[in-house]
């Protein structure tokens, strides 16, 4: 696949990060978004980035006005109609992605690659919502994802070698560090990473420390650069136990049954620092 133009659907954490590395990668990308009022809050959250990268020197304004111009909003699937590969980022909830792929694959040129950025759903449930389950794979960009090397790419029993080659190709064009995996849920990250989050907050459940204490140890104790409840609050609250209960759907281990307290924040929508309050406030 030549890829000349990328469709990005969905304009949170995700969208606006992926969106923010394609277009520094020099591809010119339309993102696709519900709302003009999210559109917008997802290009000031790129203009406020790259103010940042001018401010210490990593990028000149004239670059920046120039990635900018590469990015186009709309609220219109049709728009997608001739990207070459469209990356969806919607909320992880199975209904609203599989409507998502089957939109895409209806709206968009039938050579194009439909990739999702999902977490822990099954990858081959997504693309058996399309007519081209060939050219559908995970592309699973991590957060933040104008900053994090690794991208896993999503191996389906039924996406083609072309398919795979052309996903690795693009992660590496945008300067990340693609691995292949299979469509397993949690991929290699999150099926390691959320049993650590998840005991976690069962630690802080139990009383045996704060969660100030638990994110110093972590950090000191294993070089890590975030504590377990400063990344829960990045990853956000409602997405981190969307990602426990498909990784317990999968695997029925008791590690993945998401801890009550994350239930009931996310309960009280403290969903971390998208809602400007998790287990620490913003
Ligand atoms: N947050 C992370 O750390 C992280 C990391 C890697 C992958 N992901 C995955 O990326 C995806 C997006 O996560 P996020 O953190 O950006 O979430 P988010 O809550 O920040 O954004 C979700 C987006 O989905 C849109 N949306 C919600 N309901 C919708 C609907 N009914 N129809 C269409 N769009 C709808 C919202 O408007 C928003 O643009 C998820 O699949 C998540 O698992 C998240």
């Amino acid at each position: 696949m030549g890829c000349d133009s990328v469709g990005i659907v969905g304009s949170g954490i995700m969208g606006s990060g992926i969106a923010e590395t394609v277009i520094e990668s020099g591809y010119p990308v339309i993102l696709l978004s519900r709302t003009p009022e999210s559109a917008k809050a997802m290009v000031n959250s790129i203009k406020g980035s790259f103010a940042r990268k001018i401010e210490k020197r990593k990028k000149s304004t004239s670059q920046a006005d120039e990635d900018l111009s590469r990015l186009i909003c709309t609220n219109d699937i049709a728009d997608l109609a001739n990207c070459d590969l469209l990356i969806e980022t919607v909320v992880e909830d199975i209904d609203v992605k599989m409507r998502v792929m089957k939109g895409l694959d209806e709206a968009c040129k039938p050579s194009a690659i439909i990739a999702t950025n999902t977490s822990t759903f099954p990858v081959i449930e997504l693309a058996a919502a399309t007519s081209r389950p060939d050219k559908v794979c995970g592309i699973h960009f991590f957060n933040p994802a104008q900053v994090m090397k690794l991208v896993e790419i999503v191996e389906t029993l039924t996406v083609s070698q072309d398919t795979i080659q052309a996903a690795t190709a693009f992660a590496l064009s945008c300067n990340k560090e693609p691995v292949v995996v299979k469509d397993q849920a949690g991929f290699i990250v999150n099926a390691l990473l959320f049993p650590y989050l998840n005991n976690a907050v069962k630690l802080l459940e139990r009383g045996v420390a704060s969660k100030e204490n638990i994110d110093i140890a972590m950090k000191g104790g294993c070089g890590f650069p975030m504590g377990p409840f400063a990344l829960l609050d990045l990853v956000g609250l409602d997405t981190a136990l969307s990602i426990l209960n498909s990784l317990y759907d999968e695997f029925k281990d008791p590690n993945f049954a998401p801890a009550p307290l994350l239930k009931r924040m996310v309960a009280a929508k403290l969903h971390g620092r998208k809602t400007k309050a998790g287990f620490y406030n913003y």
